[in-house]
């Protein structure tokens, strides 16, 4: 499987669409602003004097719809509010794999300029920035703020081991329960490769005193089933998969070599990655439960779901369609994939007489290090900040 390619959110605005069915991210925004807004102030207090002309933000993954609007209005919204240096301006990138639908991308942005906030706004601009944020997508020391949300636990790639078939985790898409251990392994092996990898890259990218924040789902605890509902919706879709092996609708050989990108790390997994570098200060690192149910607000937790199969419905056809179909279509067709979320509903169902599904969302904000680099003795520029 082509990553790079084949992983995308569903385009457009129709009814499977993203930009349709991004309530459940668009919350995880929301949730977490003042962390973005703290870390503004903390780029703002950062910057060097005389202030630079521009500041830059990337937004990595910011995929198609509604929510890639409201960072990039957020944003523009809390610099706005904060006394910004005169005569700044403000660069956007809009960052996503080649196969997003950046052409709605565009043809949305009209809406940013037509909205009317009331406030005095820096003059902003706005890029497209197609590729994997696996690799460099900056000059050094150029972007003052990233940005990403629920995009970190996509990896860069299905560990070659299983993709290559030396390795079979049979019945599963990710991590269930029948996981052998050493599959276990080699998914928490490519997240760190990957999170190691991305750290030293924004790191080289980020001017000195920037700030990253970076939300993903994630587990509470290093036991690696306890992933809250994070592992049990990719459980579920996969013995939807199964039923659909045991019609002689979809191909075994098919459902055992298909596995999805996807790591959700621990908090300690991520804080260690990030000690082990020592590339970033952690300024915050918090952890908030949200439902799976894009359309359930209710803050308690444990209760009893009112009607399963219309929250079973939600999950299934809003949360996690609009985010998997690309996959499944590239490795199974589009043929099965009305009767795979048709078999999938009544499994949500079931599994939600037994509460709300709910799943852990890790944030961080991160402040970059002054670095030393290996330079010979005696140089002026021994010490630099990247
Ligand atoms: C669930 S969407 C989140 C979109 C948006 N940030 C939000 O909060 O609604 C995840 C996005 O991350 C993108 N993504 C995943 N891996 C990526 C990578 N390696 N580089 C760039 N984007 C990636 C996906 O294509 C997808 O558009």
């Amino acid at each position: 499987m082509e990553i790079e390619r084949t992983l995308h959110m569903v385009g457009g605005d129709g009814k499977d669409s993203y930009a349709t069915n991004s309530r459940l991210s668009m919350k995880a925004i929301m949730e977490t602003k003042p962390v973005l807004c703290k870390a503004i102030e903390g780029v703002f207090a950062s910057l060097s004097s005389p202030a630079p002309a521009k500041i830059v933000i990337a937004d990595l993954g910011c995929s198609s719809g509604p929510n890639t609007l409201l960072v990039v209005s957020g944003v523009i919204g809390m610099i706005s509010t904060s006394g910004y240096p005169k005569m700044m301006e403000l660069q956007f990138f809009l960052n996503d794999l080649p196969g997003n639908d950046f052409n709605y991308v565009f043809r949305s942005l009209q809406q940013l300029a037509d909205r009317k906030e009331g406030l005095l706004e820096p003059p902003y601009y706005i890029a497209g920035l197609p590729g994997s944020f696996y690799t460099r997508l900056f000059p050094c020391q150029s972007v003052h703020l990233f940005h990403s949300s629920y995009a970190l636990m996509w990896r860069s790639k299905v560990p070659e081991e299983l993709s290559s078939g030396v390795h079979l985790n049979k019945g599963n898409i990710y991590i269930g329960k029948s996981t052998p251990s050493h599959v276990v392994k080699l998914f928490q092996k490519k997240f760190k490769e990957d999170f190691s990898l991305f750290l030293t890259l924004r790191q080289e990218e980020l001017v000195s005193g920037g700030r990253m924040v970076l939300t993903f789902l994630g587990r509470k605890s290093s036991q690696m089933l306890a992933h809250g509902d994070v592992g049990t919706m990719w459980e579920l879709l996969a013995q939807a998969l199964q039923i659909l092996v045991q019609k002689g609708h979809v191909n075994e050989e098919d459902l055992t070599t298909f596995n999805l990108p996807y790591y959700a790390p621990s908090v300690d997994e991520v804080t260690e990655l990030i000690e082990e570098s020592g590339l970033f200060d952690v300024e915050h690192t918090g952890v908030f439960e949200s439902s799976w149910d894009p359309h359930d607000d209710s803050k308690s937790n444990g209760d009893a779901v009112a009607d399963c199969a219309r929250s079973a419905d939600s999950i299934a056809n809003c949360s996690i369609r609009a985010v998997i179909k690309p996959l499944i279509t590239d490795h199974f067709g589009e043929s099965i994939v009305d009767e795979l979320f048709q078999v999938y509903v009544p499994l949500v169902a079931k599994h939600l007489e037994k509460g709300r599904a709910m799943y852990p969302v890790i944030v961080v904000s991160l402040k970059g290090r002054l670095q030393k680099l290996d330079t010979p003795a005696g140089s002026p520029y021994s010490v630099l900040f990247l």
